[in-house]
């Protein structure tokens, strides 16, 4: 009966067939060993105590060989037994992006709705992009080496975007209307308001009859559609080598007590329109460059630039 019951017992390879031999074996109404001991009475009292023996031993192997078999059955099933497939699921946390790129996006966008296409150049310039076409000369203290990150090649980390505006024109004939956007690089301290790398949106206009009023207007309205609210423009005299007359850009907001600066602007140079072979006499142009973390942080109310390049998820969630 032992030898029988384990064999069941090992065969079972479903809980239902566990089951099955349980009640084959160990069921309490009619189950083989239950049958066995019926016949315990039958016996004298010498065969009883050697019966019974042996009865209890078997009954102890079935026992245990019934809960080997069901521990067996019930691990294979583990898995699937403990997966509840009504449970309501863990959403996975969507990545989105980065707040600049965002505000990237949107400029783009807004500038397109203007008649501005976009333009892009590389990151590392050369001397004659970043300065010499632009009317700064070798002389000039914006070429110093403690104020760019010069390469040992010669070339450097671009300062601004407005060598753009040189690739543009020395690619294409007036009428220009074009944006471009990407990293500028200085060797400034991080602080709340300053990096070694930022962003800035540089914009390009040049036809016939172009003037200072078309870049106060085209300001103003991009910066009332970008930020939503009332936004009145200040241009503060000011000075570059490739703009003449040249202007410091500054906001103030409907409620706002104090002006911001957003950038430069001016007027394009004849020097350098003659740079790039247009005609002084004929076009005239106006070009200006603003900060994007500067307009980013002006639309979200962020007081400190470095939450832009530190990619803590808890700052970048939020937009
Ligand atoms: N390139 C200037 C700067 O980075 C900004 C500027 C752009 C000024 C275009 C005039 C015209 O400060």
């Amino acid at each position: 009966l032992e030898m029988e019951g384990r064999a069941a017992f090992e065969a079972a390879a479903t809980p239902e067939a566990v089951e099955a031999a349980r009640v084959d074996f160990l069921g309490m109404k009619s189950g083989r060993l239950k049958s066995a001991q019926a016949r315990l009475k039958e016996l004298n009292p010498a065969g009883k105590r050697i019966y019974g023996q042996a009865f209890n031993e078997t009954k102890a192997a079935l026992e245990q060989a019934h809960e080997a078999a069901r521990l067996r059955v019930s691990s294979q099933r583990g898995v699937a037994s403990r997966l509840d497939v009504t449970l309501p699921g863990t959403a996975p946390r969507l990545g989105h992006r980065h707040p600049l790129t965002q505000t990237i996006e949107e400029l783009i966008d807004l500038f397109a709705r203007f008649g501005f296409s976009l333009a892009l150049g590389p990151e590392v310039e050369d001397v004659f992009h970043n300065f010499e076409a632009l009317n700064i000369p070798e002389t000039h203290p914006a070429r110093d080496p403690s104020d760019n990150f010069y390469l040992n090649t010669g070339a450097l980390l671009r300062s601004q975007t407005s060598t753009v505006q040189i690739r543009v024109m020395e690619a294409q004939r007036p009428p220009v209307r074009i944006i471009s956007l990407g990293r500028v690089y200085r060797p400034d301290e991080m602080d709340q308001t300053h990096s070694f790398m930022f962003h800035q949106i540089e914009g390009l206009m040049v036809d016939r009859g172009v003037t200072m009023a078309d870049l106060k207007t085209v300001l103003r309205m991009f910066c009332s559609a970008y930020l939503g609210e009332e936004v009145t423009i200040r241009f503060r005299p000011s000075f570059f080598p490739f703009t003449e007359p040249s202007v410091e850009v500054d906001m103030k907001w409907i409620g706002g007590d104090h002006w911001v600066e957003m950038g430069g602007a001016g007027m394009v140079d004849p020097n350098v329109l003659r740079a790039v072979g247009y005609d002084p006499e004929q076009v005239t142009g106006f070009a200006f460059g603003l900060g994007i973390e500067r307009l980013c942080m002006r639309r979200h109310q962020i007081d400190d630039i470095r939450l832009f390049y530190q990619n803590d998820a808890r700052f970048l969630r939020q937009f």
